[in-house]
């Protein structure tokens, strides 16, 4: 192993290596503190090259790699394991926007780009790139593709997988694969981009990428609504959907109780309501002309029953106050304490039937717990999480947990749905993989995985 660690810290020079364990600390630790991991080296390569060379010389020594961006993954995807064995590879000094082509509108940027960083970017080119998450001041590009990121304008651009046009990765045996091109048509044989987009750096280090740019959106309006019942977000979804054909982009369920938590944890994010009110949905839509028309839309929807109390964002401060809530609820969540986390996706059709019967499950199987629901319903994503309380011990926490948990996946699983909509797999839920796809889906990764990485020296431990 010392010589190997050696021949990296040669492939990246000086600045290029962190082997001190204070400074290594941020980087093997899962932000929410369920998995420390350990490692001997983190990498830190400037350019594909020596992302090549530092996957050549760990597949010589057949030892595993883990690449790492921002570590913000929800599922422990981006930290080395327990053994110390596996060498730590961030993409963070690959940071650079290699070239713009508004007529184009597409993107080149190193992998180790922050995501916030590629908006701004694409905003001063007179354009929009959509994808936003709340972690987006931190989490990187590459990472973003290799979970396949959803976040909170799916509904109108689609995940980051939409969002790619050319990949250039690092194979397990150091190659450079080079599909870096920025074309909306290519036909030309398998789309091999695609394999890598999702794989959660287990089949191959992406290093660049082409991403497409869109026109900026224009006016936005932003809402906070509040509700009668979850099931109700559906209707007013589609009510919403008629009024702004294509232009809705954000539509996010928020229960009462999680913007309590909310209200609880986050300095100074409170609720602009005086009512109380059970239900919540934060939504964003391309209005062009101002908010006269959501205005309308919203009044109707109160007639109708489908709305009680709006606040329509009217300037700058307060969207970004309305945002704020929302961006909040991770950090506050983590800060309430352990909690089953359910990132599960139905069809939309079907998502009033998962809230209710979601319901109808928890309550008999286990009725003093919390249900902590928010996220992307318009995707037909939630974040149906549970909270038990506080005075069970670990090993309660546990077998409950698995419990509570399987019985949930199964009802999407009834439902067409998937128990990963948009966190990925990572190492917290590769049992679930392995149970929910089993058969030629599962056997067919599993070859992939063999075949692209027969030594098993990426990302061991995660996904599959
Ligand atoms: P990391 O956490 O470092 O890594 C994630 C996975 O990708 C790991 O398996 C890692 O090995 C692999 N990886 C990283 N870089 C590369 C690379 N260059 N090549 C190959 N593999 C690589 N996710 C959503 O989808 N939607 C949300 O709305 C959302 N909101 C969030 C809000 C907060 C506050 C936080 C903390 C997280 C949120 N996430 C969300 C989860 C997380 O931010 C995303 O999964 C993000 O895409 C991870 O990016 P990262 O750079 O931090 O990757
Ligand atoms: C979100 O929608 O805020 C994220 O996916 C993060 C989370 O689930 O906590
Ligand atoms: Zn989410």
């Amino acid at each position: 192993m010392n010589q190997l660690l050696e021949q990296l810290k040669a492939i990246v020079g000086p600045k290029g290596w962190i082997s001190d364990s204070d400074a290594l600390e941020p980087h093997v630790n899962e932000w929410r503190g369920q998995f420390i991991g350990r490692t001997p080296l983190m990498i830190m390569p400037a350019s594909t090259s020596e992302v090549s060379q530092v996957v050549a010389a760990c597949a010589e020594a057949s030892t595993g790699i883990v690449p790492q961006g921002g570590n913000t993954s929800m599922c422990a995807g981006g930290i080395p394991d327990e053994s110390g064995t596996q060498i730590l590879l961030s993409l963070a000094r690959m940071n650079r926007i290699r070239a713009i082509d508004a007529d184009n509108f597409s993107i080149e940027v190193d992998a180790g780009c922050i995501l916030q960083t590629i908006q701004e970017a694409a905003h001063d080119a007179g354009c929009c790139f959509p994808l936003s998450l709340g972690a987006e001041g931190s989490c990187q590009i590459g990472g973003n593709i290799a979970t396949d990121a959803g976040g909170l304008n799916v509904i109108r651009y689609g995940t980051a997988r939409a969002l790619v046009l050319g990949l250039e990765v690092v194979l397990a045996d150091g190659t450079v694969l080079n599909s870096l091109r920025s074309l909306r048509k290519d036909t030309a044989g398998y789309d091999l981009k695609q394999l890598f987009i999702g794989s959660e750096g287990t089949l191959g280090i992406i290093t660049g990428a082409a991403l497409r740019l869109f026109p900026d959106p224009g006016q936005l309006t932003t809402a906070l609504v509040a509700i009668p019942s979850s099931g109700t977000s559906v209707s007013l979804l589609g009510k919403l959907q008629q009024h702004f054909p294509e232009r809705v982009q954000t539509f996010e369920l928020v229960s009462d109780y999680v913007f309590g938590l909310v209200d609880r944890y986050i300095p100074d994010a409170g609720l602009p309501f005086d009512g109380d009110y059970p239900w919540y949905v934060l939504l964003e839509a391309a209005t062009g002309d101002g908010p006269g028309h959501l205005e309308e839309a919203l009044m109707e929807a109160v007639e109708e029953g489908m709305v009680l109390d709006a606040v329509i964002a009217k300037n700058s401060a307060e969207v970004d106050r309305l945002w704020r809530l929302r961006h909040s609820i991770s950090e506050a969540e983590r800060q309430a304490g352990k909690a089953l986390k359910h990132d599960i996706s139905v069809p939309v059709s079907r998502m009033q039937e998962f809230l209710s019967r979601g319901d109808e499950l928890l309550e008999e199987l286990r009725p003093d717990a919390t249900l902590v629901a928010f996220g992307h319903v318009g995707d037909g994503n939630l974040h149906y999480n549970v909270s038990l309380p506080h005075s069970i011990d670990s090993e309660e926490f546990a077998s409950e947990g698995k419990r509570i948990t399987g019985a949930i996946y199964d009802l999407v699983a009834e439902l067409g749905g998937s128990f990963s909509a948009e966190h990925g797999v990572g190492r917290l839920k590769r049992p679930y993989l392995a149970e929910y796809r089993a058969g030629p889906e599962y056997e067919l990764m599993r070859k992939l995985k063999n075949t692209l990485d027969p030594a098993s020296i990426l990302n061991p431990g995660k996904v599959i």
